[in-house]
């Protein structure tokens, strides 16, 4: 006899009406290197309803029926045979495989290389917070932009999920951080660190000179402005779009895709960090797991102002 658990699944792709709370879930069960972990919070991210419209079913070919979510904070109450560095106890935080089941559960397995021991000074919301936004901004910063102290990065929308941790790691490495933004939330991005906020709104950001990163988290337009904001050899990386090589050659500088990757190291690393009091981790919005489709809709209005979390279980 399978036991059972409540999860929000697509059966299909489509608009929010798609998003089904099931209740007859089978919880898995982990073999040999996975964690079960009992759900406390999950977190929203744009790839979620992005995966929910079918958008990106070429690059992860999901199987229906699929339950979302791709951040996690919760207790491990299972381990599979070979798993040595974790315990049944354990709290714990992770951005698991986006090609599997996600965290939209009462149960969700794991991986144990994608899970590690979560932030003790951050609440169970705040942690399911951290793992696919702030692994995103080390990966572009840290890993492909090699950011070092003094330089200048152009971070855009610094008021969003990604660009909140972009801004504090940039800062952290002693880089001057200009970022763009609303005015309504000026006073968010310098209080996280930014050294200068521009108004998307009013000013022309690709007016800045000799920058040596852009974070581009936008694409489109706001990518193809940036080009030329940047110096000789410097570094533009999108987690949006492929950006063009052609263009990148015609201005003599660097330029990357990346998509975000599971690491239990980063993870200790952004641990450290959050225990240490120097990454912060703003809470936009809280949802239950009946009400996902309110949360996707916040998310997609695209005026977030930092994490959107499901509150699982207590
Ligand atoms: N490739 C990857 O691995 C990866 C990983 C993570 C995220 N992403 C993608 O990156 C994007 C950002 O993710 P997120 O979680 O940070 O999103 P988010 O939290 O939903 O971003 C919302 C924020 O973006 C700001 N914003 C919107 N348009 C803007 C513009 N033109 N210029 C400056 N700020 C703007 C909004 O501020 P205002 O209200 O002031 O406009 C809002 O605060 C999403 O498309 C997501 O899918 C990709």
């Amino acid at each position: 006899m399978y036991k059972l658990m409540k999860a929000v699944q697509i059966n299909d792709f489509g608009d929010r009406s798609i998003l089904t709370l099931n209740d007859d879930v089978t919880i898995p069960t982990p073999a040999t290197s996975e964690v079960l972990i009992k759900v406390k919070s999950a977190a929203v991210n744009p790839v979620d309803w992005k995966v929910r419209e079918g958008y990106l079913q070429g690059m992860l070919n999901h199987e229906l029926p699929l339950t979302l979510g791709w951040d996690v904070s919760g207790e491990i109450v299972e381990v599979g045979d070979n798993v040595t560095d974790l315990k049944i106890g354990d709290a714990v935080y992770s951005r698991p495989d986006i090609a599997k089941n996600g965290s939209y559960a009462e149960y969700i397995m794991v991986v144990s290389d994608e899970v590690a021991i979560k932030p003790k000074s951050l609440s169970w919301q705040e942690a399911a917070g951290v793992p696919l936004a702030a692994l995103t901004a080390w990966q572009v910063l840290y890993e492909i932009a090699n950011l070092k102290a003094d330089d200048r990065v152009l971070i855009h929308a610094g008021s969003g999920a990604v660009g909140q941790f972009a801004i504090q790691l940039a800062k952290l490495r002693g880089a001057y951080v200009y970022t763009t933004t609303s005015s309504k939330n000026t006073n968010l991005v310098l209080g996280l660190g930014a050294d200068e906020a521009i108004d998307y709104h009013k000013e022309d950001f690709s007016e800045l000179k000799d920058i040596d990163v852009v974070f581009d988290t936008i694409g489109g337009d706001t990518l193809a402005n940036s080009w030329k904001t940047l110096k000789k050899e410097g570094c533009l990386v999108s987690i949006i779009e492929e950006p063009n090589e052609t263009t990148a050659a015609e201005y003599g500088v660097s330029a990357y895709f990346c998509f975000v990757q599971p690491s239990r190291e980063q993870l200790d690393k952004l641990t450290e960090l959050a225990d240490a009091g120097q990454l912060t981790v703003s809470i936009d919005s809280e949802f239950e797991l009946n009400d996902v489709a309110k949360a996707h809709e916040r998310s997609e209005s695209g005026r977030a102002q930092g994490k959107i979390i499901i509150n699982v279980s207590e």
